[in-house]
């Protein structure tokens, strides 16, 4: 059955810190952030940018008139909820004016969430050849000011429309999924940022990776030279490339080359971006379909990873056509044109998100009428803008 990514979009804030004068803020090497970590910008996210506005922002351009009466089934991947019984999603099919008869609802697993959303899409499209189904990974990656994990912040949402006959991907049946409970990176409820054990989540990582890529090895009877690319959860671009190089010696020396390559180009968003947990995936499959060369039948590896922990290792095949349907002129600029914030000005952001402190001065400057954006919160209920 011929079921994947028929259209897929990023959104970021327009706002970003520069990762060597976080680190000099911060009295650290800054190579350790741009080599050490691999990130060069960090999205910052202003206080009126919330997963329900990002995950509309992330869909509203890729969805027409024809979708909103075909979608049958939206699913908001998080785990930077706002509420803990309302999904965001049933939010975010008000705003995008999606048919009321639909399944809303939030799924979550740290930053592996949106994948198994895509794969219970696949399967709900199986019997439903005229719905398609809204997957929408939407977070804020927030580790707190000074902390050991603020290099490795960021904020951002992807939105892809899964349906048959797709005009990007076509998911392949040959998922494998490798489950391990391991405290390497958990949010106890009511804690406003996660724990996390960074040396723990690094080899918990690799060690999922390893499984579930040597089980899909074995089940599939494949091995590295048979895909074009690799791609990766980026928490960080060096984490994707560790697990990369733990395993390339496997391969012949022309596949090594063709995978670093591809690696590169496939993180080449992320190093912009910073991690956007359950969408870091995804935004380094748009940055791979966006600058780096594949041809129609082409197949991409794409390994999944949440802490705590699940990894999933899935392929997928290159649609003859697809850089018809991706934005890469509107992507690039967009990363282009954000602005950027002093590390002064940056830690306030940080505070005001993190208080929900609106700042009518500075709101006005943030509110860019042609986007969702969070208005106020009145009485526990957040009211949105929406664009004309
Ligand atoms: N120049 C170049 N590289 C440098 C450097 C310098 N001056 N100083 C340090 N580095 C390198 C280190 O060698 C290390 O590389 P390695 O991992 O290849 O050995 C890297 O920079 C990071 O250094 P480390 O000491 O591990 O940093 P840290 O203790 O500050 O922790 C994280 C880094 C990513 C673990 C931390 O930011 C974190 O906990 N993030 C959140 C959790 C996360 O994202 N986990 C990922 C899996 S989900």
């Amino acid at each position: 059955m011929n079921i994947g990514i028929d259209k897929i979009n990023f959104y970021v804030p327009k706002f970003y810190v520069d990762m060597a004068k976080l680190a000099e803020a911060r009295q650290v090497d800054p190579n350790k952030f741009l080599i050490g970590i691999g990130q060069t910008e960090m999205a910052v996210s202003p206080v009126n940018q919330d997963i329900v506005s990002m995950g509309a922002n992330a869909a509203k351009d890729i969805i027409t008139d024809e979708d909103k009466k075909k979608i049958g089934m939206v699913i908001v991947a998080t785990e930077s909820a706002i509420d803990s019984a309302k999904a965001a999603a049933v939010q975010v099919h008000h705003l995008l004016g999606i048919q009321p008869f639909a399944r809303c609802f939030e799924m979550k697993e740290a930053c592996y969430a949106a994948t198994p959303a895509i794969q219970l899409a696949k399967d709900y499209l199986a019997n439903r050849p005229e719905e398609k189904v809204l997957v929408i990974a939407s977070d804020t990656a927030l580790y707190g000011l000074q902390s050991g994990g603020e290099p490795t912040q960021g904020a951002g949402a992807v939105a892809m429309m899964i349906s048959h006959n797709p005009s990007i991907l076509q998911l392949n049946d040959d998922a494998v999924a490798y489950t391990e409970d391991v405290y390497d990176f958990w949010r106890p409820t009511g804690h406003a940022y996660p724990l996390v054990d960074g040396a723990l989540s690094k080899d918990a990582y690799i060690r999922s990776f390893q499984h579930s890529w040597n089980e899909y090895a074995k089940r599939e009877n494949t091995s590295l030279a048979d895909f074009e690319s690799l791609c990766f959860h980026v928490p960080f671009t060096k984490m994707g490339k560790k697990a990369l190089e733990s395993i390339i010696d496997d391969a012949d020396e022309t596949t090594q080359e063709r995978l670093r390559a591809g690696y590169e180009d496939a993180v080449y968003y992320n190093r912009y971006v910073g991690n956007i947990y359950t969408g870091s995936l995804y935004l380094s499959l748009i940055s791979l379909l966006e600058n780096h060369k594949l041809s129609s039948g082409q197949t991409i590896g794409l390994f999944s990873y949440g802490s705590g922990s699940v990894g999933e290792f899935f392929s997928a095949n290159v649609v003859d056509g697809y850089q018809n349907h991706l934005d890469i002129e509107g992507h690039q600029s967009a990363l282009k044109q954000r602005n950027e914030v002093s590390v002064e000005d940056y830690e306030t952001f940080f505070k005001r998100f993190d208080e929900l402190e609106f700042d009518e001065q500075q709101d006005k400057v943030e509110n860019d009428q042609s986007i969702f954006y969070l208005k106020a919160i009145n009485d526990n209920i957040r009211e949105y803008h929406v664009p004309e």
